[in-house]
């Protein structure tokens, strides 16, 4: 069984078939840059994009994923360039703990493909299904905003 992922065709281990995206992706596959965080859809730490969509990959059998491609933190930058909400996350200091920050940044990216500018309640709304324990739901708007021009 193959995926594609982060632009690169991979074979998942036989022994993995059974098991999540998000347990392929940072197991075998080794991108820990996607976290763990409920295991059950609800916390939003595990979101990586499928064509461009944002999912939860903790609840998302790797066998259902088909020939869809994965996009997953680590591939979002290319050449060493960080890509627009990456950047626009550092220059405005987003993180604190960070353990939720490549889901926020995954479902950034998601949200600005289908709505270059959202306002306020249009980037709550989507990253509603992101929780952030450490609060800084104002600066991720502010990186939003920034990234959106
Ligand atoms: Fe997947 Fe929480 S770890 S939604």
């Amino acid at each position: 069984m193959q995926l594609k992922v982060n632009g690169r065709t991979v074979t998942v281990p036989a022994d993995w078939r059974d098991e999540s995206l998000l347990n392929v992706l940072r197991e075998p596959l080794g991108l820990v840059g996607t976290k763990f965080g409920c295991g059950a859809g609800l916390c939003g730490a595990c979101t990586v994009l499928l064509d461009g969509e944002a999912v939860r990959s903790c609840v998302l059998p790797v066998t259902n994923v088909g020939n869809a491609a994965v996009t997953t933190i680590e591939g979002l930058s290319s050449s060493g360039t960080l890509h627009p909400v990456q950047q626009a996350w550092l220059d405005v200091a987003v993180p604190q703990c960070g353990y939720c920050q490549a889901g926020q940044i995954m479902s950034t990216v998601a949200l600005l493909r289908r709505m270059p500018r959202p306002d306020d309640t249009q980037i709550d709304s989507a990253l509603a299904g992101n929780l952030c324990r450490c609060g800084t739901q104002q600066r991720i708007r502010q990186a939003v905003k920034r990234t959106a021009g």
